[in-house]
């Protein structure tokens, strides 16, 4: 019986990094996609892909773009209740209104069902593939897995570890933070789409036992990701460096813990030193930008250009609860305009801000050779993305039927969750669910 489907549409996709090779925005405006099981088997002008594979049932999305997957580096799954807490700054807002909502999260049903609407606001924005930093408590993140399982998104995601500054609820000892993740790792990392990331809050939350178990983690289990916030807010820094009175900077408190090689993920490092940069870019380590939550927690401004010299590999993700929301697009807007508003911002088009939420994330993930495009070979996550009628979006693309640039830059600015019709994970429809 064939599994095949061909997907009809305007295809936008960015193949490859356009900051260093010379590839640019692919368009095909009557396009189509030949899905064969899991992955994309043919793309190409709709009436050559028609004529050649007849047989296939057609979904007409004629008038929709069609985009890769999102792919998000770093959003919170016990945080979507946190969503909009104005008024204070990281480390008053941890107190005060995450953490207590975090702990809130504390039976395998209530966890099951957050994870539901938080795994369903994420394909509602487009997102197929996240790398989402879990609960502090085991039964909690055990649920979301299985949740996560259930959705058929590629998460890779993990426990959330510190033995200090936290609600008495979330603290774990170094030696239950060994065990509880060794054994969500045994039972989660790599099933199905489902990877583990070792999760250490933040230097601030974990004493250098809890960093020290999370290096022995990644040593025992090396196809596991790290995921960890740094330099995010200068009184976190200030803290850090009273806690950890030994250490160089920040990136010293993970590097003597082992937890800096190449498959780890830091959010924010909106402040960094020029030796941590340095240090940053040859241990490999890759870095997720935040900009909505940036703003949010007005935590500072990031320095891309310095990235982008020191040659360190990052990709832009929604950060929720301190982040605004979960669209892509919105993120790709606001790293936009914190550029513009740089002296030394990177100019960035509506190509390099496709390929910081799709292709980008997926080399963060290290599943480039798996999404991030939309390249024959690689799995079908995608997005169908159509104005809704009436509104600014479709006014603004009557103007721009001829200039894909124009197109993708109108949608970035403009289309929201209103805006995703469809999105698809490795061949299937995953929003809107069947049922
Ligand atoms: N640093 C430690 N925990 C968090 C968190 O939940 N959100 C943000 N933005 N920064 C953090
Ligand atoms: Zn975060």
């Amino acid at each position: 019986m064939s599994t095949r489907t061909l997907i009809r549409g305007h295809l936008l996709d960015v193949p490859g990094n356009p900051f260093t090779d010379s590839v640019g925005l692919r368009s095909e405006p009557d396009g189509a996609i030949l899905i064969d099981g899991d992955r994309i088997a043919a793309r190409g002008a709709a009436p050559a892909l028609l004529a050649a594979a007849p047989d296939a049932p057609v979904v007409d999305h004629r008038g929709s773009f069609i985009l890769p997957g999102f792919i998000d580096t770093h959003v919170h799954f016990p945080q979507l209740p946190v969503i909009g807490s104005m008024g204070l700054p990281l480390l008053r807002w941890l107190a005060e209104r995450t953490l207590p909502a975090e702990a809130a999260l504390d039976t395998a049903e209530s966890a099951s069902k957050a994870a539901d609407r938080f795994l369903r606001m994420l394909a509602k924005n487009g997102t197929t593939s996240a790398l989402v930093f879990g609960s502090h408590i085991p039964i909690a993140q055990n649920a979301f897995f299985e949740r996560a399982a259930a959705s058929g998104m590629r998460i890779v995601s993990g426990l959330s570890l510190g033995d200090r500054e936290l609600p008495d609820a979330l603290i774990r000892t170094a030696d239950e933070c060994y065990r509880e993740s060794e054994s969500l790792i045994a039972r989660w990392h790599g099933s199905g789409l489902l990877r583990y990331a070792v999760t250490p809050r933040f230097s601030v939350s974990c004493s250098e036992a809890v960093l020290d178990a999370c290096g022995a983690l990644t040593k025992r289990y090396p196809g596991v990701m790290v995921q960890t916030h740094i330099n995010e807010n200068r009184d976190e820094i200030a803290l850090v460096r009273r806690q950890f009175p030994w250490a160089r900077d920040y990136f010293d408190t993970y590097e003597r813990a082992g937890l800096t090689g190449a498959t780890a993920v830091f959010a924010h490092n909106l402040h960094p030193t020029s030796d941590e940069l340095s240090r940053m870019a040859e241990a490999g380590v890759r870095v997720a930008h935040c900009p909505s939550s940036n703003n949010f927690l007005g935590s500072g401004s990031f320095p891309m250009a310095r990235h982008r010299k020191s040659g360190i590999a990052f990709s832009v993700a929604c950060d929720v609860g301190g982040g605004t929301g979960f669209s892509l697009l919105k993120e790709a807007l606001a790293a936009y305009e914190m550029q513009m508003q740089r002296d030394d911002g990177v100019a960035l088009t509506p190509t390099t801000l496709l390929y910081l939420i799709t292709s980008a994330g997926a080399e963060l993930l290290g599943m480039q050779d798996q999404t991030g495009d939309l390249s024959p070979g690689k799995q079908a996550d995608l997005v169908v993305l159509r104005a809704p009628e009436g509104s600014s979006l479709q006014a603004v693309l009557a103007h721009h039927t001829q200039d894909a640039q124009q197109q993708l830059g109108a949608m970035i600015t403009l289309a929201r969750e209103e805006s995703i019709r469809e999105t698809w994970v490795a061949g299937r429809r995953i929003y809107p669910d069947a049922g």
